[in-house]
């Protein structure tokens, strides 16, 4: 299609397909299986926005538009590629940013423009800035204190610190007003406004501990939903104002979820400050622990043998073992000898919403394995055999009946109730949340010590040995007689 033929369009046709594209892709991105196809459908919704709009607007000529999509894509590919799946948080928190960015950048050029702005249009213009701002500078942070790159300063733990960032805000309010008077010249409200939301964006991001960074995440996730729809009116896109009120409403209810299931509120997470958490405080209550049962992988592999349902229930720690082919390898084992093998999967295991479905997608475990917290539940009283890897919090039992635990009343996975627990980790030591758990002194529990790969791979040395899964023995399904 030329330039010209598809300016004879009309921008109004493109945006229209554009914005279908783009909810029918974020439909299909609610199912593992057609999460890839779909993302792909999004991205050509958007690429098709953005020539249309940048055509439309006559602002720039292929060669430019060309030039932009080869180094933006280059650069999104390489980045993707690049990085591990346990940095995966880090890399949202970069692309809201780039998001927060582009719509700041939007809204000072348009307003930057010759003529009359409408109040609209100024409103516009005033959200996005201060949106973008706040969400550019905060998801630096909180990219950097994922990488590690950034402490948090114990002066941002000084209760005064509520009161800066309540002065900031006042003061984002005071120029955001400003910019509607002719008192002073436009530019210079709109400078002043960025400048200070980019602090504010700072001020609110830097007192909360590495742990709770993926709840802000989230939320600022959300944050560059609304100043992208913002943007969206100031430049007259259809999709942008779609896309960003969808990302927007998504972020906060992801935001929400990831609280329920944490157990803990958005203001505790927001304004709690690091100490917040327990895992940042040093652990709360380490407790002794008495009458711990511990094996090594040859009795795992041995009770194994005569298992007929297996869970495997994943956790942080596989993630950071990276042992998930491991796995995947024990898991196949098991399957050719006749078990039925599932992985419980609780909502808030490891540290990023889905991390435990993409950690197993990796190794290509079939998402019919994957068993949600709720429906899995039920299913451990009939259940042989539970190994926990790297997992902690998620099985803590206390959260179910010690009202004392700062865990009690977030939901958990049940597992103490199967015949045998296995819990593989390094150490007694405890998890995101710093606290004891009472799972690892039940009598039907043992703790088999050691990094979570080495571990998976000396269980599957002596599964070998034991001849588990040399005869293919998995039920075949009845051949249907006709
Ligand atoms: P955690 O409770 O954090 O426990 C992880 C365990 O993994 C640790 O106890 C650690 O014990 C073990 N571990 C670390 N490295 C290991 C390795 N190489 N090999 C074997 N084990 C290893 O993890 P969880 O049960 O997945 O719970 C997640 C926690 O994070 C919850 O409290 C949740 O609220 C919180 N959180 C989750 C999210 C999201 S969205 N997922 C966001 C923020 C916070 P050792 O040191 O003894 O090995």
């Amino acid at each position: 299609m030329t330039p010209s033929s598809l300016l004879a369009l009309g921008h109004a046709p493109l945006d229209l397909a554009a914005v279908l594209l783009l909810a029918f892709g974020l439909k299909r991105l609610g199912r593992v299986s057609t999460a890839r196809a779909a993302n792909r459908l999004a991205a050509l919704a958007m690429t098709l926005a953005v020539v249309g709009l940048l055509l439309h607007q006559g602002l720039l000529g292929w060669p430019w538009i060309l030039a932009g999509t080869l180094v933006g894509s280059g650069l999104g590919w390489w980045t993707a590629h690049r990085v591990a799946m346990t940095a995966m948080p880090q890399i949202v928190a970069l692309f809201n940013g780039c998001g927060g960015m582009s719509s700041l950048l939007v809204a000072l050029a348009a307003a930057g423009l010759p003529g009359e702005t409408s109040a609209l249009a100024m409103g516009s213009i005033v959200i996005s800035v201060l949106v973008g701002a706040i969400t550019f500078s905060g998801s630096l942070v909180a990219m950097a204190k994922l990488q590690e790159w950034l402490d948090t300063p114990a002066w941002t733990q000084r209760p005064s610190r509520h009161l800066v960032n309540i002065a900031l805000a006042v003061a984002c309010v005071g120029c955001s007003v400003l910019a509607f008077t002719p008192l002073v010249p436009t530019a210079l409200s709109l400078a002043l406004l960025a400048t200070l939301a980019l602090v504010l964006g700072v001020g609110l991001t830097l007192p909360i501990g590495g742990a709770d960074m993926p709840v802000v995440i989230s939320l600022l996730n959300s944050y560059s939903g609304v100043a992208a729809a913002a943007a969206g009116f100031v430049v007259g896109s259809r999709l942008l104002i779609v896309a960003g009120a969808m990302v927007g409403a998504a972020g906060l209810i992801l935001t929400s979820v990831m609280c329920t299931a944490m157990n803990r509120s958005l203001l505790s997470v927001l304004f709690g400050g690091a100490l917040g958490s327990g895992a940042q405080a040093g652990g709360a209550d380490q407790g002794e622990y008495q009458n711990i049962t511990s094996c090594s992988p040859e009795e795992c592999a041995m009770t194994l043998e005569g298992a007929r349902r297996v869970v495997f229930v994943p956790g942080y720690g596989l993630a950071v073992a990276q042992a998930q082919h491991s796995l995947r390898e024990v898991a196949q084992l098991l399957e050719r000898h006749g078990v039925d093998v599932k992985y419980a999967i609780h909502p808030v295991a490891g540290r990023m919403p889905g991390h435990m479905n993409v950690l197993l997608a990796e190794a290509d475990v079939p998402y019919d394995q994957l068993v949600e917290m709720e429906a899995i539940n039920p299913d451990f009283p009939r259940t042989d055999v539970v190994i926990v890897l790297g997992a902690n919090d998620v099985v803590n039992p206390q959260a179910r009946t010690d009202p004392q635990s700062p865990l009690f009343g977030m939901p958990v996975l049940h597992v103490e109730e199967a015949t045998t627990v296995f819990v593989v980790k390094r150490s007694l030591g405890a998890g995101y949340a710093g606290i004891r758990n009472g799972l690892f002194e039940c009598q039907n529990t043992s703790m088999v010590f050691g990094d979570a790969k080495q571990v998976l791979n000396s269980l599957l040395q002596e599964l070998r040995e034991l001849g588990v899964g040399k005869v293919d023995n998995r039920r075949q399904a009845p051949v249907l007689a006709g």
